[in-house]
């Protein structure tokens, strides 16, 4: 059960949303402008007059990847850390998916759908860091790595200290981090831009 939802899940993280968002609005290729970054951030930075609401469905598909598989392994009677291992097979679906060439993501929307799913008042911690973050830096990556970083801090303490829901909450975590390796040294040279200025 729990590897056999976690294909599934694999494959529904494996539907790009920014991808499929920017074809069906004539928006180019996500991977080929921008960051290259198939993603809200991005999909905000190419879309021009029509970036924002293109972004906004990007964000909502990508975020319901990893509530749904979540939710569904839920309802088929999985528990605590399976839950979060269904919920990274679809994140990771996101990061390397099979039907675009493994070129994904950077899984920050589908890591809050996870959460969400796991636990809203985790998704909320994860939501008002991020928006805090992004307030005062109004760069969305900044924003990301920091809502990342402490989520083994409130996943743990909301779980009711659930040690292996953490260690695959953390390993999610660390894998957003490698994906974000060029935004974290351009934010180090202090050369991260937020989404409206062109990089
Ligand atoms: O959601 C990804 C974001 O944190 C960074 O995206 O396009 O600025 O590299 P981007």
């Amino acid at each position: 059960m729990l590897w056999g939802l976690s294909a599934l899940a694999y494959l529904l993280g494996s539907v790009s949303s920014a991808i499929i968002v920017c074809r069906l609005m004539g928006l180019g290729d996500p991977r080929e402008a921008g960051s290259g970054n198939p993603g809200a951030t991005n999909v905000l930075r190419i879309g021009g007059e029509r970036g924002k609401l293109a972004a906004a469905i990007t964000l909502l598909g990508d975020l319901l990847k990893g509530l749904v598989a979540v939710l569904a392994a839920r309802w088929a009677g999985l528990e605590g850390w399976q839950l979060g291992v269904v919920g990274f097979a679809a994140f990771l679906g996101h990061l390397y998916p099979l039907f675009f060439g493994f070129r994904g993501g950077k899984g920050v929307a589908t890591f809050l759908g996870v959460l969400f799913g796991l636990n809203p008042l985790m998704g909320l911690a994860f939501a008002v860091i991020w928006l805090f973050v992004a307030k005062v830096l109004k760069i969305s990556s900044a924003a990301a790595l920091a809502a990342s970083a402490l989520s083994p801090l409130y996943v743990w303490w909301l779980s009711g200290q659930d040690q292996a829901l953490t260690a695959v909450i953390t390993l999610m975590a660390v894998l957003l981090w490698w994906r974000h390796r060029s935004n974290i040294v351009r934010l180090l040279r202090g050369e991260e831009k937020a989404p409206t200025q062109s990089r």
